[in-house]
C-alpha cells in the first residue's frame, strides 16, 4: 500500500523514517526553523544549561540507585560503599551532589534573567507557572534526595521539615504520621523518600520541562530588549530581528555548556563539599534519632526560605510565609504593570527594587544558612518584609516608575 510522501522531500532512510513520524518537521520547527532573537546574552545560557544539569542528574542518578541501598539499616553505609569501593563511585556521587546545588545556581540565575527582562509577562505567563511548577517540583527532589544517605542531617533535617505539616490545624498531626509512616521519621519515610526522589518526581519534573519548551515554542522567546521579535516579519514571514536556532545558538550554548563544564568539573575534582556547604559535615555521620545535630540548617538553596519560617515566631505562621514565599511567585505576571518589559527601559524605582530584591535574597540565604542570634533573626525579619514589600508594592511601584521609550528593533549592547 502507498502512502503519502512526507511534504520534506527527504529520501533513504530518513524519508522512511519522515513517512511513518515527523522526525524532519520537528527538527525545522523547533530547531533549524526555529526563530529565536539575535540579541540573547550572557543571561540566556541558563535554561540549556538547566537541560545539561537535568540530564548529569538523571545519568549519575541512575548509576547511584544500582549501588544504593533505601533502607534506615543499609543506606549511609551503601553511600560509603559507592565511595570507597565502587569502580568511579566517588565521582559518581559527587557529579550528583554537586549537581544539585549547580542546578539550583543555575536555576536562580535562569529565573532572575526572567525578572530581568520581564520574560514573565504576556504572553508568557504560562511559560513562567511551567518554570513556577519546576522550581516547586525541584525543591522537592532535593528534599528527597537529601534525606537518602540517613545521615544525621539527612533524618534531622527530614524531621523538621516534615514536623512543619504538623503546624496544620485540624489534621496536622495526622498528617505528619501519614507523611513519615511512622510516629518519627524511619524506615518508612526512607523508603517513600525514596521512591518519590528516583521516579516519581524526576518524571513530574521531566513532563513539566517539555510542558516548559512548548509554551516557550509557542509564544518565542523574550529578549534583553522586551521586543516581540514575531511583531516585525519579512516578506516571507520570517522574523527581522531573528535568527535560527540552528546553528547559531547550538553553537553559542555548547560554548556556554563547556565554559560551565570546566566550572562544574573543577569544583566536583577539588572542591566536591564546597567547603560543607553542597554537602554539610554532620551528614557524614550516621542518623541518631536520639542525637540532634547542635544546628539543623538546610542546604544553602533552602536559606532564604527556611530563614522566612525562622523570622516569623509563630510555627503556622513561618508555615504560611514560608509557603506564600513561593506561591506569589505564581502570580508575578499579574503585579508588574508597567508600560515596559525589560529592565533597560525601565526607571530608577524599578531598578532599584530589583537591585535591593538580590541583594536581600541572598541575605536570607546566607541567614538560613546559619545558626540564629539576636542580629540575624532582626535582619531576617527585616528581609522578609522587604521580599514580600517588593511583590506586593509591585502593582503600584512599578506603575509609579519612569521608564524609556522601547526601541522599535532588538539593540546589540
Ligand atoms: C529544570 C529547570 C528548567 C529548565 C530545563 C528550563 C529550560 C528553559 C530553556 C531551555 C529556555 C530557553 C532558553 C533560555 O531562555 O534560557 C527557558 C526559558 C524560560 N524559562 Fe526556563 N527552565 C527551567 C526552569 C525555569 C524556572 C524555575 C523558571 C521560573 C520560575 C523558568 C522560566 C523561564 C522563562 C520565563 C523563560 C523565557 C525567557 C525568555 O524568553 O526571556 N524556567 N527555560
Amino acid at each position: 500500500m502507498a502512502i503519502t510522501p512526507n511534504p520534506h522531500n527527504t529520501t533513504g532512510f530518513l524519508g522512511w523514517i519522515d513517512d511513518r513520524f515527523p522526525l524532519t518537521k520537528i527538527w525545522k520547527d523547533h530547531v533549524a526553523e526555529y526563530y529565536a532573537p539575535k540579541n540573547f546574552n550572557f543571561w540566556y545560557y541558563f535554561g540549556s544549561l538547566a537541560m545539561l544539569v537535568l540530564v548529569n542528574q538523571i545519568l549519575t542518578g541512575i548509576f547511584l540507585t544500582m549501588h544504593y541501598t533505601p533502607s534506615a539499616e543499609d543506606a549511609f553505609s551503601s553511600v560509603e560503599y559507592i565511595m570507597r569501593d565502587v569502580p568511579w563511585g566517588d565521582t559518581i556521587r559527587y557529579l550528583h551532589s554537586t549537581g544539585a546545588s549547580a542546578f539550583f545556581i543555575v536555576v536562580y540565575l535562569h529565573m532572575f534573567r526572567a525578572l530581568l527582562y520581564g520574560s514573565y509577562r504576556k504572553p508568557r505567563e504560562l511559560l513562567w507557572i511551567f518554570g513556577c511548577l519546576i522550581y516547586l517540583v525541584l525543591m522537592a527532589e532535593a528534599f528527597a534526595g537529601y534525606v537518602l544517605p540517613w545521615g544525621q542531617m539527612s533524618y534531622w533535617g527530614a524531621q523538621v521539615i516534615i514536623s512543619l505539616f504538623g503546624a496544620i490545624p485540624v489534621i496536622g498531626p495526622d498528617l505528619v504520621i501519614w507523611i513519615q509512616g511512622d510516629y518519627i521519621p524511619s524506615d518508612a519515610t526512607l523508603n517513600r523518600m525514596f521512591s518519590l526522589h528516583v521516579i516519581a518526581l524526576p518524571f513530574i519534573l521531566v513532563g513539566l520541562v517539555i510542558a516548559h519548551l512548548m509554551a516557550l515554542h509557542e509564544v518565542g522567546s523574550n529578549n534583553p530588549d522586551g521586543i516581540e521579535i514575531k511583531k516585525n516579519k519579512d516578506a516571507s514571514g520570517k522574523p527581522v530581528d531573528g535568527i535560527p536556532f540552528h546553528p547559531y545558538y547550538t553553537v553559542k550554548d555548547i560554548m556556554g555548556a563547556t565554559f560551565f563544564m570546566i566550572i562544574f568539573l573543577g569544583v566536583v575534582f577539588f572542591a566536591p563539599e564546597g567547603g560543607g556547604n553542597f554537602l554539610e559535615a554532620p551528614n557524614f555521620e550516621p542518623a541518631d534519632p536520639l542525637q540532634t545535630p547542635e544546628h539543623i540548617v538546610p542546604v544553602w538553596y533552602f536559606g532564604a526560605f527556611y530563614a522566612m519560617l525562622r523570622a516569623v515566631p509563630d510555627k503556622l505562621g513561618g508555615v504560611l510565609v514560608m509557603g506564600s514565599a513561593v506561591a506569589i511567585l505564581f502570580v508575578l505576571p499579574w503585579l508588574d504593570r508597567s508600560p515596559v518589559k525589560s529592565i533597560r527601559y525601565k526607571g530608577i524605582i524599578v531598578k532599584t527594587a530589583v537591585m535591593i530584591f538580590a541583594a536581600v535574597f541572598l541575605m536570607l540565604t546566607y541567614l538560613g544558612t546559619k545558626p540564629t542570634s539576636d542580629i540575624a533573626t532582626l535582619l531576617a525579619r527585616i528581609g522578609t518584609i522587604y521580599y514580600f514589600a517588593f511583590f506586593l508594592l509591585m502593582p503600584w511601584y512599578s506603575k509609579l516608575d519612569r521608564t524609556k521609550p522601547v526601541p522599535d528593533r532588538v539593540t546589540d549592547h
